[in-house]
């Protein structure tokens, strides 16, 4: 796996797979910030999407893990946020097309529909792949020009 720094965080839906990931991303020798929640009280969503989206803004080229119940909440939020291509993924060709087609910079995990080894295949294909560029940059860029306009 290469070597980035990641951010991950989570609502109390997406707890326990946090703490399994981010122990997997450190023993693979990957620097992990962990954002919360980091209990089982209830929390919402936006709140941690905000966080994190806030953290992957500010450090251009590093890229971020949200995990809730079904990850559609945080991939919801996480979208709201002009410089975030967050992806709901559920298996590992997905994570990989959402780097290599989208340029995602975020994923989105639902803990309750997939388990920790199907989650471990999205996070390393999301952090092996990389963007390729060519017509898939035209489409991003107008994802940037559809925002601007909606502003
Ligand atoms: C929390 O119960 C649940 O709604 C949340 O984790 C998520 O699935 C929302 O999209």
């Amino acid at each position: 796996m290469k070597k980035r720094t990641l951010a991950i965080a989570s609502d109390h839906g997406g707890v326990e797979l946090k703490q399994s990931l981010t122990i997997y991303l450190q023993e693979s020798g990957t620097e992990v910030a962990d954002l919360g929640t980091n209990g089982s009280e209830s929390v919402d969503y936006p709140d941690y999407a905000q966080k994190l989206s806030e953290w992957v803004e500010k450090n251009p080229g590093n890229m971020g893990i949200l995990i809730c119940g079904s990850g559609i909440g945080m991939s919801i939020a996480a979208n709201r946020n002009p410089n975030i291509r967050a992806a709901l993924c559920h298996d590992g060709l997905s994570a990989s097309l959402s780097r290599r087609h989208n340029d995602a910079n975020v994923l989105c995990l639902g803990a309750r529909l997939i388990g920790i080894e199907t989650a471990k295949d999205c996070v390393n294909e999301f952090l092996n792949s990389e963007f390729e560029g060519g017509r898939h940059q035209k489409r991003i860029d107008k994802l940037s020009i559809l925002q601007r306009e909606s502003q």
